[in-house]
């Protein structure tokens, strides 16, 4: 998932990439974005692609700015905001030091951080937290390891109402986005057809605090309807609530 994968996605990026801001249920994000906007702030949208939230923060903060390391990504971006005066685009790989880039009052990132190398995502991590200033906000969402496993459970009560016995509900379901023993102890599974790094929530608490220095304040389930996680528009309408989901790290910098 380097730089010449996103730019080779682009073209296809609005019809293929189920982001979180246009297709979380209840406007999760848009809810947590509003906890903390105001037009005295400043906010940074890291790995921002084709910028779709970019208009939005527009609307809510004094100045965005908006980072990512795919030119092409970064081309949708500049036309979706051309007209806005208030956004600021530019390229950066921001697994790379990014002392440059201006201190603001809030940072959002919304699926960026999904690198499976560690060390480029521990620096991405790091780094991010670096541009905040005391007591500004970080908003960061990730891919859930739990929900990924808890679609596969829902794959197999799929199978038992269509008639199977449990143990070949089981069987049936192939849990193609498994790569590994390793990488599943490493929370990295295939997604589409790229590896991806996977949080656990107990995870996001301990990296805020041991790589990213910020407190906690809450880690929240950003939910997606199961026609969108699972692709498949035959997804029977029984399969509602506990809804798959992605997680918000909600925390300050003190
Ligand atoms: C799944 S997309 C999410 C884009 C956008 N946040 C959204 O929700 O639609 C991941 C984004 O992270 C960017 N990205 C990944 N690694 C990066 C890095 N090291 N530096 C800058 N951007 C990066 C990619 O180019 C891509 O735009």
């Amino acid at each position: 998932m380097d730089v010449n994968y996103w730019n080779e996605f682009a073209d296809e990026y609005d019809e293929h990439v189920i982001d979180a801001f246009t297709y979380g249920r209840s406007k999760t994000v848009g809810q947590q974005v509003k906890r903390f906007a105001s037009m005295e702030k400043d906010v940074a949208d890291f790995g921002c692609g084709p910028g779709k939230m970019l208009p939005y923060l527009s609307e809510k903060f004094r100045m965005v700015y908006g980072y990512d390391f795919s030119d092409k990504l970064l081309d949708s971006a500049r036309k979706r905001c051309v007209d806005l005066k208030n956004v600021h685009i530019e390229q950066a790989d921001l697994s790379l030091p990014v002392d440059h880039l201006p201190l603001v009052d809030v940072i959002v990132s919304l699926n960026a951080v999904l690198m499976p190398d560690p060390e480029l995502r521990t620096n991405f991590l790091r780094g991010m937290a670096s541009r905040l200033k005391p007591g500004g906000h970080l908003i960061m969402n990730v891919p859930s390891a739990e929900s990924l496993l808890y679609g596969y459970f829902r794959e197999i009560e799929w199978n038992r109402r269509d008639g199977h016995s449990l143990t070949e509900a089981e069987k049936l379901v192939e849990p193609h986005c498994i790569i590994s023993p390793e990488q599943t102890s490493r929370g990295v599974f295939i997604r589409g057809t790229e590896p991806t790094k996977h949080y656990l929530r107990e995870e996001l608490i301990v990296l805020a605090r041991e790589e990213m220095k910020l407190e906690t304040l809450d880690v929240i389930k950003m939910e997606y309807d199961w026609k969108t996680e699972m692709e498949d528009d035959s997804t029977p309408d029984w399969m509602g609530e506990p809804y798959p989901w992605d997680w918000i790290l909600v925390a300050r910098k003190n």
